[in-house]
């Protein structure tokens, strides 16, 4: 029956992460490690996952029953084929194999790569004309559904790649037109839970409604002059401006979030990237673990002073393509 490979890039927050969820840009970018996902049409009334990345194998779900809740793994697959179907009324079996080409653990984005690939996939096999916003718009729905929360920034850079200048929900997608950032990206060991951390930051922020505001104004300020900056290719300002982003970032206040949304091992493997020449290097998602960013020019060097601080440098780069279908 008719089949269809997808895939889609990861991601990295660059500048303006939590801030981005309250009405503020940031900017982020797509990574060249990808997920790849095929789908085929089947008789049977059921969706079969393969997602060994995710640990799932041999799963399936009865169409009747994609409405009951979900096992996490699984969840942004099934709610994303869940409102295709609503919004499109249509409705058939599938069966689904993924394969990533990175770690779910790193935090790069699988969940919106897998969410985007679903959508795609499911226009595919159903021969319908869908729009990049389109695919946005379900996509983020899909985000919402699941998560409750969200800014959508990872559900862009997986659909349309590159570099991108982006506010909440997808307000402003823009592209920016920059090659070869000289990006180095370290995983920090920790796996983050993000709507946990995000949900303590809304919490404090409720506290402290005016404290918050001002940090996230002084993130957008930041977000407006990297943009600039990016884009006249002066790297050692965006440095600079990514050591200012992450000073707001240690700013923020939780009971038990010492170093604001930092952590000893972020800080930790900032320190060896600076030490070891980087312009600037800071955080890069909710906080406390996934992964840092720096820029540089000795990339070399500070991949290795992020492993001898503890740190896996993820050997990654910006991906252009964004989503795409494969050959069979
Ligand atoms: C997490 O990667 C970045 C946050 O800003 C959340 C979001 O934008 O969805 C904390």
């Amino acid at each position: 029956m008719k089949k269809t490979r997808i895939s889609a890039p990861g991601k990295l927050i660059l500048f303006g992460e939590h801030a981005v969820l309250y009405n503020r840009p940031s900017l982020v970018a797509a990574m060249n490690q990808r997920l790849f996902f095929e789908a085929e049409k089947i008789s049977e009334n059921r969706i079969i996952i393969e997602a060994p990345e995710m640990k799932v194998s041999d799963f399936s779900r009865c169409l009747k029953d994609l409405n009951k809740e979900q096992k996490k793994e699984v969840k942004f697959i099934l709610t994303a084929i869940k409102n295709f179907f609503k919004k499109y009324k249509v409705e058939t079996g599938l069966k689904i194999k993924t394969q990533s080409q990175f770690s779910a653990k790193y935090g790069l984005g699988s969940s919106s790569a897998v969410t985007v690939c679903t959508i795609k996939a499911l226009a595919e096999l159903f021969e319908i004309k869908i729009m990049e916003k389109e695919i946005f718009n379900l996509a983020y729905q899909t985000v919402l559904d699941v998560q409750g929360i969200g800014s959508g920034f990872d559900i862009a850079a997986a659909l349309y790649g590159g570099v991108i200048y982006f506010l909440t929900g997808g307000k402003i997608i823009k592209p920016l037109k920059v090659k070869n950032i000289p990006l180095i990206v370290g995983y920090t060991g920790i796996k983050t839970n993000t709507s946990e951390i995000v949900k303590k930051v809304k919490g404090e922020m409720q506290k402290n409604f005016e404290y918050y505001d001002k940090l996230y104004d002084g993130i957008a300020q930041i977000v407006e002059k990297a943009k600039t900056e990016i884009e006249s290719v002066n790297w050692l300002e965006v440095g600079k401006l990514m050591n200012e982003n992450q000073e707001i970032l240690r700013r923020f206040k939780a009971p038990s979030l010492k170093y604001g949304v930092s952590s000893k091992i972020i800080e930790k493997l900032i320190g060896a990237c600076l030490r070891s020449g980087a312009y600037g290097a800071k955080l890069s998602g909710a906080g406390v673990g996934d992964c840092i960013i720096a820029l540089g020019n000795n990339k070399k060097k500070i991949e290795w002073a992020i492993k001898k601080a503890g740190g896996i440098p993820l050997l990654v780069e910006i991906d252009y393509q964004g989503l795409k279908i494969e050959n069979l």
